[in-house]
């Protein structure tokens, strides 16, 4: 079987390393792909937004079936393109994709279902914001509502700063919506669920933690994730029944009553308060870099799961984990998430070696003459299981200081509130 995988970061690596261990894989093709893929896949230049190239491109190379790593396109609606032209793909479709697309229809499916979330109101406008101020507390937190590549949200203290970073939204500083949601700052601790969904049964994939800010101890502005360990300590049998019960399922039921099905990966984001589970967000995909731990960990073929969940047939598929612990530590350029340095060489990493536990993940490289050069903010995931995460996380340390790359950085604390 021929497959096509969208998308080029540590999480389509990730992907791609687990795709190529099956035995139902003849070729992987990767839209555009990064080094560490073109070593173990083929590399195709395109742009994942062309839906017609790459529909082209899907014929061409005979792809069987097709996967969609990021959200863009899923919330642009490749799926719903790529199943009208008969093609078999593994993702939400566009309505659904809205989960992650518009923070007002999330929070608006809460509302109607009860589901537990911060208080929140959808504001277009500065008399918006006012009215909602006059029954709140700060911190508030503001959400641009479309897509913001991560940098949608922020924690405000003061009406100052809610006023100037509503203000920039309600003029289009996101192109993708002029509406803001604003709503009550949640405490308590985070947590990363992941199910794999079809028509019919949704099955789970993983709990993580991410560090999303940039500085060790948490601190610093937001990343697209610093580096992330697997499983989540919060996760017990208690809490995963109360995450189902009050937030998945009457969700996905929501989407049904209008008529429409989610399929695909989904990401429930949370904040766990003396037990209790609130929705903070869903992403319409794997995480990055939540997938990178996640994956190591899954024992069963990812070939088959996809072919499974795309006809339907969730229920019967084996998805089996392993006992181990995951972490990954995301080397950066140094001066990311702000301006960083491109097509920089990172010249000892072909002589590390690592142990079987161990995976080096790309992210933002590409392959120049032989050498690998970095062209991102996020460049590489040093990833390794093991059975006590701070002995993985040391393991990791290890492998970057070998690589001892002069232009990247990496926070030292990944795992800093994990107690045993
Ligand atoms: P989001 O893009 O909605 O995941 O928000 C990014 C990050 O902002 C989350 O991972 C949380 O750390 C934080 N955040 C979002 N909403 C809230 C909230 N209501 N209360 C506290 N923190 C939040
Ligand atoms: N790691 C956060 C995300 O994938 O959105």
């Amino acid at each position: 079987m021929n497959i096509g995988l969208i998308g080029s970061g540590g999480r389509e690596h990730a992907l791609c390393q687990k795709l190529s261990e099956s035995r139902l894989v003849d070729k992987i093709f990767c839209f555009p792909g990064n080094a560490g893929t073109q070593i173990i896949a083929n590399n195709v230049k395109a742009d994942i937004l062309n839906f017609d190239l790459i529909l082209k491109l899907i014929r061409f190379y005979k792809i069987d079936i097709v996967i969609v790593g990021p959200e863009e396109p899923l919330v642009r609606g490749i799926v719903d393109f790529l199943k009208k032209n008969k093609v078999k793909v593994f993702g939400p479709n566009k309505f659904a994709s809205k989960l992650e697309g518009s923070k007002s229809f999330v929070k608006n499916i809460c509302k109607k279902n009860n589901i537990p979330t911060a208080d929140f109101k959808v504001c277009r406008n500065k008399q918006d914001l006012k009215i909602f101020l006059k029954k709140s507390k700060f911190p508030i937190v503001a959400k641009a509502d479309g897509l913001a590549a991560g940098k949608g949200v922020t924690i405000c203290n003061t009406k100052q700063q809610l006023f100037k970073v509503s203000e920039e939204i309600f003029k289009g500083k996101f192109q993708t919506s002029k509406k803001i949601v604003v709503e009550e700052f949640l405490s308590g601790d985070e947590l990363s669920y992941f199910l794999i969904v079809d028509k019919d049964n949704f099955r789970f994939f993983g709990s993580a933690q991410d560090h999303k800010k940039v500085r060790e101890k948490d601190r610093g502005p937001n990343t697209g994730g610093m580096g992330a360990y697997s499983p989540s300590p919060l996760l017990n049998e208690k809490l995963e029944k109360k995450i189902i019960d009050r937030i998945v399922k009457p969700t996905l039921n929501a989407l049904k009553k209008h008529n429409n099905f989610y399929t695909g990966f989904l990401y429930v984001g949370l904040m766990i308060k003396n037990g209790e589970p609130y929705l903070i967000e869903y992403n319409v995909r794997m995480g990055d870099p939540e997938c990178q731990v996640i994956i190591p960990r899954l024992k069963s073929d990812l070939v088959r799961i996809f072919k499974d969940t795309i006809n339907n047939n969730l229920k019967k598929t084996k998805i089996i984990w392993k006992k181990e612990k995951s972490m990954t530590i995301v080397l950066c350029s140094k001066g990311y998430p702000g301006n960083y340095k491109k097509n920089i060489k990172i010249k000892n990493l072909k002589s590390i070696k690592i142990d079987k536990n161990m995976r080096i993940y790309h992210a933002g490289t590409k392959l120049q003459n032989g050498h690998i050069i970095s062209i991102g903010g996020r460049v590489l995931n040093i990833t390794s299981i093991g059975k006590n995460f701070f002995e993985i996380r040391k393991k990791i340390i290890k492998i970057l200081k070998k690589l001892n790359w002069k232009s990247g950085f990496y926070r030292k604390d990944i795992g800093w509130r994990i107690k045993k």
